[in-house]
Parts: structure tokens; sequence; C-alpha cells
């Protein structure tokens, strides 16, 4: 499976998802539809399915044109049904989807929205984290609880250590101010700045991310409890 990653809309990130053999492609999140039509021709790939984190309109926003001028498939949680644009393919939670060009497992993952799930891609070992988790942060709470979210966070943490973590916006330079000040003894984030540094300045994206890196690095990731997770999380938002 071969993945390119889109820059969408101001700092979004899509990801376009292809079969070699088939030359089929499914695509996560499109903010916008511009982008990721260029690709699909360009490259000649059949656009199958569209695959949804949550409904937030930077990752919904491409929904309906690409379904009407390639004629997908849209994916999402069963119970946001009624919130993201031309589903028509509902997935449940810990479902495992399987056809003939992919084969993931949805999670639902409350605190960012309500009914916000991220896919796990197991034969290749990829998660797709949409606004739950981001390179060293995570999501704001919009809809659900800080208990929620700490739990879905949790949930991910269980995941194995070299999964890769695709997330849905390049926060992350923003995200290693927050960490490093709450962690500024950290050698492991000191270097993990010094990377996302460099990449930044070649406009290169920071995504993907792994798990360990994220353990390591990610503040959200170290906290032991509900309560200082949620004090952590009110902190960032005033940050
Ligand atoms: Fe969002």
């Amino acid at each position: 499976m071969r993945i390119i990653t889109v820059k969408c809309l101001d700092d979004n990130f899509s990801y376009i998802l292809i079969n070699e053999e088939s030359n089929n492609a499914c695509v996560i999140d499109p903010g916008e539809s511009k982008p990721i039509i260029d690709i699909i021709i360009k490259e000649k790939l059949n656009l199958k399915y569209i695959l949804n984190t949550h409904h937030h309109g930077d990752h919904v926003g491409g929904n309906l044109d690409l379904k009407e001028k390639f004629n997908c498939g849209v994916i999402g949680f069963n119970k946001d049904k009624n919130n993201i644009p031309g589903i028509n393919i509902f997935v449940k939670d810990k479902e495992l989807y399987q056809n003939n060009d992919f084969e993931f497992t949805t999670y639902h993952t409350p605190g960012h929205t309500k009914g916000h799930v991220i896919f796990h891609f197991h034969i290749q070992n990829l998660l797709f984290t949409g606004d739950t988790l981001f390179s060293l942060g995570c999501g704001r709470i919009f809809e659900g609880s800080y208990d929620q979210m700490f739990n879905s966070l949790k949930l991910i943490k269980n995941f194995s250590k070299d999964t890769l973590i695709y997330f849905g916006h390049e926060y992350t330079f923003q995200n290693s101010k927050f960490c490093s000040h709450h962690d500024p003894d950290n050698g492991k984030l000191k270097n993990k700045i010094l990377e996302i540094t460099d990449k930044l300045k070649k406009n290169v994206p920071t995504t993907p991310t792994s798990l360990k890196e994220e353990l390591d690095c990610n503040i959200f990731l170290k906290c032991k409890d509900l309560n200082s997770f949620s004090k952590l999380r009110e902190l960032k938002d005033n940050f």
C-alpha cells in the first residue's frame, strides 16, 4: 500500500491510500476536494472510498464533490450517520471492514466529537487518528468529556509501539512548545523537536509519527489519571 499525504485547507492532512496492485484508492478526511481530485487524475487512480474520522467541516468538506465525481462510497461511524455528508457505508466500533483492496478496523474514540473514530490498517500497522491524537498533542474537547478523551487516548496507547500514527493537523510545532514547557528535561522530546523543526524548514509534513515517539514525548500520553489530564488539557486550551 502506498500513502500520499495531502495538505488541505490551512493545516489539515488528508491521506490517499493506494492498493498498488489494483490502483484503487481511498481517501481519509478530505477537507476539500480540489487537491484530492488533482492527485487522483495525475496518478490515474480509481477513488473507491472516502473514510471520515469525524463530521467537522475541515475533514468532510470534500465528500460530496468527490462522491459525485468518482461515484465512491463514503464510510463513517454508524452513530454519526446524520452528520457526515454523503455517508452510505456504516461501520461499528471495533468492526473489521474488508474488501478486495483495503482492510481496516474502526475504533470509537469520543472526546473531540461524540462520534469520532480512528481507523487501524492492521496489515500495515497504520493508525489514522484524525483529531483524537496529534503528534505531541491531542484534540480539543468539543462535544465529548475529558473522561471520554482520556479513555480514547488510553485505547491508542495500547496499540503496538511501532504503530505509525497519521494525524489530522499540522499542529506539531505549536504542540512541541507546550510539551517542552511542561517537560523541559525530556531528552527524547528535545531530539524530536530538532527533527520536526528540520522537516518543517524543508516544508516536509511532520506526519506520520510513531506510537513509541508519542509515548516518549507527548505529554498528554504521560498523564497517569483523569484529573491531571483534564488540568493539562485546560492549560493547553489557553496556552
Ligand atoms: Fe475536528
